[in-house]
């Protein structure tokens, strides 16, 4: 069982490090900058993935200040406060450093390996993985006591949740930053054991995958989409899919079957229409529509019709 934390034990966050500067991080990188107001670096492999990372960033804001949601200072301000850097070392005084790189617990050891060495050695250290073991993220870690799962939700601007992760190593101190930060955030925090899938992602687990299923079952994408309804839903999952993207979603139904082979099953389906997702058209609105009539021609040549 998990207990709630004292949140009188909670670090003064006053810059913050994201590592990663995929679309993910990028959306949460903003959403750090507007409101705790705080200095936030962001970092990738090479200069090219952070130059797009801040010209995310920057455009986010720009559209904040048309909707009149930002004023022009308001919105320099928040632009004068994201710094990207592919030099780690200036990490040093973050003291509060989450990482949304690919999903593999090697790559994430190995990221939270180079950046202990640079930080205090009571930085907290975060993880926005979706369904990986952060105890086992952790596991190489000098302090493993300082490292929370802290998994936000897409888009980030507008889902209200986050899980927090504790490991059987999360000290107070650790756990109490990650909720004030949340609340700093304007999230509402859930407190989840560090099981695979946590709790959000092995509910969706089986929507997609009963999703990818039933299409292979012969029921067109499009209808897949539209008979998801009643369960109120706010998107159809494929609709979904798209949203989180589907090598992540591709990687959590393998995480899960993983896990728990009695519940979930090696789901073929859905990595074949994964696949697929590489060679429709990748624009916003054709998208969905493109990939629907591939996904329903795929299916029926399986079927032989
Ligand atoms: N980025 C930023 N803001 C966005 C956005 C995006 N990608 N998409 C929508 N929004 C904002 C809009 O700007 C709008 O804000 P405003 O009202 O302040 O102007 C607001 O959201 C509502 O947008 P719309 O009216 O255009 O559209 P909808 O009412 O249809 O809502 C939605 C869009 C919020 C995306 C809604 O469809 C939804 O909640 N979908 C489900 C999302 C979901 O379940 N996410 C969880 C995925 S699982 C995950 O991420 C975990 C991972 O580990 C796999």
């Amino acid at each position: 069982p998990v207990g709630a934390p004292d949140k009188a034990l909670a670090k003064k966050v006053t810059k913050v490090g994201i590592i990663g500067a995929g679309l993910m991080a990028s959306q949460f990188a903003l959403l750090f900058v507007r409101r705790l107001e705080v200095p936030v670096l962001i970092t990738d492999l090479d200069r090219a993935r952070v130059d797009k990372g801040v010209a995310y960033i920057h455009d986010e804001i720009g559209k904040l200040e048309e909707k009149g949601r930002l004023d022009a200072d308001a919105a320099n301000r928040l632009r004068g406060l994201i710094h990207g850097t592919v030099d780690k070392s200036e990490y040093a005084d973050c003291d509060f450093v989450i990482e949304a790189v690919f999903e593999e617990v090697g790559v994430k050891q190995q990221v939270f390996g180079e950046i202990e060495k640079i930080v205090a050695e009571d930085a907290i250290l975060a993880t926005n993985t979706s369904s990986l073991s952060v105890e086992e993220i952790g596991a190489k870690l000098a302090h493993p006591e300082r490292l929370v799962g802290f998994h936000f939700f897409n888009p980030v601007a507008v889902m209200p949740l986050i899980e927090i992760v504790k490991t059987p190593a999360t000290n107070e101190q650790s756990l109490s930053t990650a909720f004030v930060v949340a609340k700093g955030l304007k999230k509402n925090a859930v407190l989840t054991a560090d099981a695979p899938g946590f709790v959000v992602n092995r509910l969706l687990a089986k929507v997609m995958g009963e999703a990818a299923r039933a299409v292979y079952e012969g029921t067109p994408v499009a209808d897949v989409e539209k008979a998801f309804a009643p369960l109120g839903l706010p998107m159809g999952p494929f609709q979904l899919i798209d949203l989180v993207g589907w090598k992540v979603a591709a990687h959590v139904q393998d995480t899960m079957t993983g896990a728990f082979p009695d519940r979930f099953y090696a789901n073929e389906n859905f990595h074949e229409l994964a696949e697929l997702d590489d060679v429709v058209e990748k624009d916003k609105g054709g998208r969905v529509t493109g990939f629907t009539k591939a996904a329903d021609k795929i299916v029926k040549k399986a079927a032989g019709s």
